[in-house]
């Protein structure tokens, strides 16, 4: 090889901008292919551990900073910085006794520490946030609790007081049956209920990547968000929240932060954004608890949306940080919501082609015991 191949443009004035590109080149031709390998395989080797810190510290500060977790044990500290903090936390202690009265045999008189808290939180929030839901269910369930133990032969004067007042300082207070407490069902109308041929119903599910050009209407997201919001949460906080993105140009721009999408993601009628929110998590033991109920609540969201007509394709939201915080500036999600993932909707063509995507066989995945 001649010394003019070796350095092509060494002879020639270089731009600036463009010495990169020559020194990788003149690299190239000086350095054989295969130590070139290894030496990029190093390379790669050396970074990865850096990235990978660099990326556990991101969920480490998220975490940390929006999650209650640095906040004491919960019984001995409220001082919780935001309205979703402080209602995670009173979810939990309500949710906690609707818990116990659902029990075969409820004890007479239980949890009365975590009533105590509850009668110290809940005129804290309503004073901070006025009266909404929590307050609504709480009272109920509270009510159901009081009625419950008076039933049992225990009458708690204390707190029979304590819920009358609060109830009294709300005038829009409704006495509901089904906000709060339990109720008795029969396993007939469960079974009623449940009767679908549900294998059917997952079997004609498949991830579409060809839509027709109709519009999805607001109001099938709606129903199906409804739906979705019957997906089981830990202590019933419920994380999760759905963005829409429904304008050619917020569609565009949302895709553009995903690599999954390319080829079919255009043709989508709306691009939804399932969140799980930090605020809600009060535990170090539940730093990944909103992948979880993200994750099965973007499940029951798919399922809704096939069931309403409609054609889904979830896409991945396995992106680095910087991909993370990127997307969130231009959307303004919350720094405290975790990106689950997103998911492209649109109507059904008359005729389209699915990937296969088989199955393992069942004995690789069931392990019996
Ligand atoms: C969390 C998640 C992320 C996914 N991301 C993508 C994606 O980015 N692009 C894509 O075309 N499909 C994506 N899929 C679809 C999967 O490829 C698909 O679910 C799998 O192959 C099974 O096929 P089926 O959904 O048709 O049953 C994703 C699925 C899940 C659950």
């Amino acid at each position: 090889m001649s010394k003019l191949q070796v350095f092509p443009d060494l002879i020639t004035d270089i731009h600036p901008q463009e010495w990169k590109f020559q020194v990788k080149k003149i690299l190239k031709n000086l350095i054989p292919s295969h130590v070139r390998y290894k030496l990029s395989h190093q390379r790669w080797r050396l970074m990865f551990m850096p990235n990978l810190l660099l990326n556990y510290a991101y969920d480490f500060r998220r975490f940390v900073k929006n999650s209650s977790v640095s906040v004491k044990h919960p019984s001995t500290n409220l001082k919780v910085r935001t309205k979703t903090q402080l209602q995670a936390r009173i979810t939990i202690d309500y949710h906690s006794i609707e818990k116990g009265l659902a029990m075969k045999e409820p004890r007479i008189g239980f949890g009365r520490e975590v009533i105590q808290r509850l009668l110290s939180n809940l005129p804290n929030y309503q004073e901070k946030y006025g009266f909404d839901e929590t307050v609504q269910i709480t009272l109920n369930t509270l009510s159901a609790y009081y009625y419950f133990n008076l039933e049992h032969g225990f009458q708690d004067e204390q707190l029979y007081e304590s819920i009358l007042k609060l109830k009294e300082a709300i005038p829009t207070y409704r006495n509901s049956k089904n906000e709060g407490g339990i109720f008795k069902i029969t396993k007939k109308s469960i079974l009623e209920d449940a009767h679908i041929d549900l294998r059917a119903f997952f079997q004609s599910r498949y991830s579409i990547r060809h839509f027709a050009p109709d519009e999805v209407n607001m109001c099938l997201i709606e129903q199906a968000v409804t739906m979705a919001q019957k997906t089981p949460s830990v202590c019933n906080r419920q994380s999760s929240k759905v963005y829409v993105f429904s304008s050619d140009e917020d569609k565009r721009k949302v895709l553009s932060y995903q690599s999954g999408n390319r080829g079919f993601g255009d043709q989508a009628s709306k691009v939804l954004i399932v969140v799980s929110d930090l605020e809600n998590f009060t535990l170090i033991g539940e730093r990944n608890q909103c992948w979880i109920d993200g994750g099965m609540y973007a499940m029951s969201l798919v399922y809704a949306l096939h069931s309403l007509g409609l054609a889904t394709c979830c896409l991945n939201w396995s992106v680095e940080h910087s991909v993370d915080k990127a997307l969130k500036k231009s959307t303004n999600i919350k720094d405290s919501e975790s990106i689950i993932m997103m998911i492209a909707i649109g109507h059904l063509p008359e005729e389209l082609r699915v990937a296969q995507s088989p199955r393992k066989p069942l004995q690789e995945v069931l392990i019996v015991k």
